[in-house]
């Protein structure tokens, strides 16, 4: 199974699936490693584990479109069979959705369906549920949107701030992602 993982930050999820791919408990080839800027450390840590990596600045692309095409370009180039966000922080066009249907792989820092968007760890916290959790899910294209695969629970202690309960929440996800992808490979 090969897959393309897309990034925004720093990786520490893509980190887990280089090292559980490295140490052998999952069999796939990571095909290549994308970013939607320049400059992000899960780039600098494909490129140390000596994956194939590409940006597609979206600042660079003066209309919407112009970045949907180019980011479908160079993801379709490497042929995955499925494509991961890693903590991309971009919603991908229909026409990316399409060419990917039930092969697009998201991961999000809350129990979905709640909590979508880019603050889901915060904004569970203002809410003030007692557990949120971590969510793996096919992606379409609405926001953190798309048929649920799997889920962990995390109680929120007292105590936590948002990083403090994000980086709990993320120790599950990479568990969860890797437990996902193991059995997208299986099947
Ligand atoms: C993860 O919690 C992801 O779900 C969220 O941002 C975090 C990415 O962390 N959208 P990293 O880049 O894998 O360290």
């Amino acid at each position: 199974m090969r897959i393309v993982v897309l990034v925004s930050g720093s990786g520490s999820n893509l980190q887990a699936v280089i090292d559980a791919v490295a140490s052998g408990s999952l069999p796939v080839e990571i095909a290549a490693v994308g970013a939607d800027r320049p400059g992000t450390f899960g780039i600098e840590r494909a490129a140390a584990a000596g994956l194939d990596t590409f940006v597609v600045n979206f600042k660079d692309h003066a209309a919407r479109t112009d970045w949907d095409a180019a980011l479908l370009e160079a993801v379709a180039a490497y042929k995955p069979d499925y494509v991961v966000s890693s903590g991309f922080m971009r919603i991908v066009a229909p026409g990316f959705i399409d060419a990917f249907e039930g092969r697009y792989v998201n991961t999000h820092p809350a129990l979905l369906p709640s909590f979508p968007g880019a603050h889901g760890v915060r904004d569970a916290m203002a809410y003030g549920v007692k557990v949120t959790g971590c969510t793996v899910h096919f992606a379409d294209a609405g926001v953190d949107t798309g048929p649920i695969i799997a889920q962990t629970p995390v109680a929120i202690l007292p105590g936590d701030t948002e990083d403090i309960l994000h980086e709990r929440i993320k120790v599950a996800e990479r568990e969860l992602l890797i437990k996902v992808l193991g059995d997208l490979a299986a099947a």
